[in-house]
């Protein structure tokens, strides 16, 4: 039986539930019932045989219990914990290029036009809205180094009840686009001013993110400046690591002291168990291990490494160095901004590595739908307050509909015993399917405890 604590309740659901927890990568709660108090938070989960006992205890009407369909399930909401909100602009397009010639060519002229806060305000309005129909129920941001952009990001997401975290995007040096830039004077500033004007709007689910785009885009002055900025307000912070061989490459010339990459982050204080890094395809183990001991977390972005050509990461020996990892679309290098496309590409890039080497250990789907929630949460170092369905977190959540209409999945009961017995071996029928779903089967997102999906405010469509 699952404890239980008190608290005015809002909503109860009943039915599956399916979420990881540390010790097992997917559990499945059949038959349960959950409830969500006035604060959006998880007040109870029981079983569902307990329902008059739970209602006399937490006040609440049976009758006024949600059900689920038979062919429904409640899954976490999904953590994309790597996206460029300004990149969203061009997703799908202009992937012909390395990274380095692909900044140059194409990102940082499409960014610079976020000066105009109309083209800014349409771009992020879709992004938020698409993210949080994929099921993205919380997204960690790169905007652009555009102040009031960033603020606009914030309260976009806010508005329509994402959990975001946003980061204004610092550099001062190695860009093509001349007005694209700042002085570290202007970066610094700036950035004190988007901490605090973000802080004062007292949204209750956006944060702030100190944001060096990766070490070529900052001088040593900028990212020592934002190491202390993050130290002395206790914040997230954000960048790029050993994504692309080119940029090692570029790194050792621009810091010819620093023995690795990690090193130049760390100098500054810029590892700590606050910070993500996304990419990380070539750090090696040593690296690896500076990561851990600091408690800074990995964000993988497969789809973004092959199609930018960058790398494979082998998410296996990160999480054989126990380092927090979460998965991200890294829209634009990754063309989809969708999660679940994240899910499918961390399995794809697991099995090419045993392609190559039939030694290395596959990820399991059950392993890589932790990571796309429970993982996430933790990566973000917000595993106190979501990424599964524990008593007393934010309710989060996805209810996904395996039969939705219109949708990609087709019920085709299966006969043979060795793939019914695969497929329902978390004696669920339907059967997950999760690999042949997308934002269809997706029929409602809760962001704590609130419906955002469909869109409960007309007036923000
Ligand atoms: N490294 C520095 N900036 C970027 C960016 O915008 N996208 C990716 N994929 N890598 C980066
Ligand atoms: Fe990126």
């Amino acid at each position: 039986c699952w404890s239980q604590r008190g608290g005015p309740v809002t909503h109860v659901f009943r039915g599956t539930f399916i979420h990881s927890t540390p010790e097992t990568a997917l559990q499945v709660l059949e038959d349960a019932l959950l409830g969500v108090d006035t604060a959006g938070k998880i007040s109870f989960i029981g079983k569902g045989e307990n329902l008059l006992e739970l209602s006399q205890k937490f006040g609440f009407n049976p009758s006024d219990v949600n059900q689920l369909a038979q062919h429904e399930f409640f899954m976490p909401g999904m953590i994309d914990t790597h996206i460029h909100a300004s990149q969203y602009s061009y997703a799908g397009t202009a992937l012909d290029m390395p990274l380095l010639q692909w900044l140059n060519t194409y990102t940082f002229p499409v960014e610079s036009h976020f000066k105009d806060l109309e083209f800014a305000k349409k771009v992020y309005t879709q992004v938020v809205k698409r993210t949080l129909r994929n099921g993205t129920t919380t997204a960690c941001y790169f905007a652009t180094i555009h102040t009031d952009a960033s603020l606009l990001l914030g309260q976009i997401a806010n508005d329509f009840g994402q959990r975001a975290l946003v980061g204004k995007v610092c550099m001062d040096r190695n860009n093509s686009v001349k007005h694209y830039r700042e002085t570290v004077q202007e970066s610094v500033d700036e950035t004190h001013r988007f901490i605090k004007e973000l802080l004062n709007k007292k949204y209750p689910l956006v944060k702030p993110v100190v944001t060096p785009r990766f070490a070529p885009s900052c001088t040593e002055a900028l990212l020592e400046q934002l190491g202390t900025i993050a130290k002395n307000n206790n914040l997230h912070i954000q960048s790029h690591i050993s994504e692309n061989i080119d940029e090692l490459k570029l790194v050792k010339e621009l810091f010819p002291d620093s023995e690795t990459y990690t090193d130049i982050y760390h100098k500054f204080n810029l590892l700590t168990d606050k910070t993500i890094m996304a990419h990380g395809c070539h750090l090696s183990d040593k690296e690896l291990t500076v990561f851990r001991e600091t408690g800074t977390s990995l964000s993988h972005c497969p789809n973004s490494n092959v199609s930018l050509c960058s790398g494979i990461l082998d998410a296996r020996n990160v999480l054989n160095h126990k380092v927090k990892l979460g998965l991200g679309t890294d829209v634009a290098g990754g063309y989809s901004s969708s999660i679940l496309d994240a899910v499918r590409r961390t399995l794809d890039a697991s099995k090419v590595l045993t392609i190559q080497n039939p030694q290395h250990q596959t990820l399991t789907f059950e392993e890589v739908f932790r990571l796309a929630t429970l993982g996430g949460s933790q990566a973000l170092s917000l595993d106190d307050q979501i990424g599964n369905f524990e008593i007393g977190k934010d309710f989060d959540a996805l209810r996904v509909n395996v039969a939705a209409r219109g949708g990609p999945i087709d019920l085709v009961q299966c006969k043979e015993p060795k793939v019914v017995d695969h497929l329902t071996s978390y004696s669920l029928f339907p059967p997950i399917c999760p690999l042949k779903g997308d934002d269809r089967n997706i029929v409602e997102v809760f962001v704590a405890g609130r419906k955002v999906v469909p869109c409960e405010d007309l007036a923000l469509e």
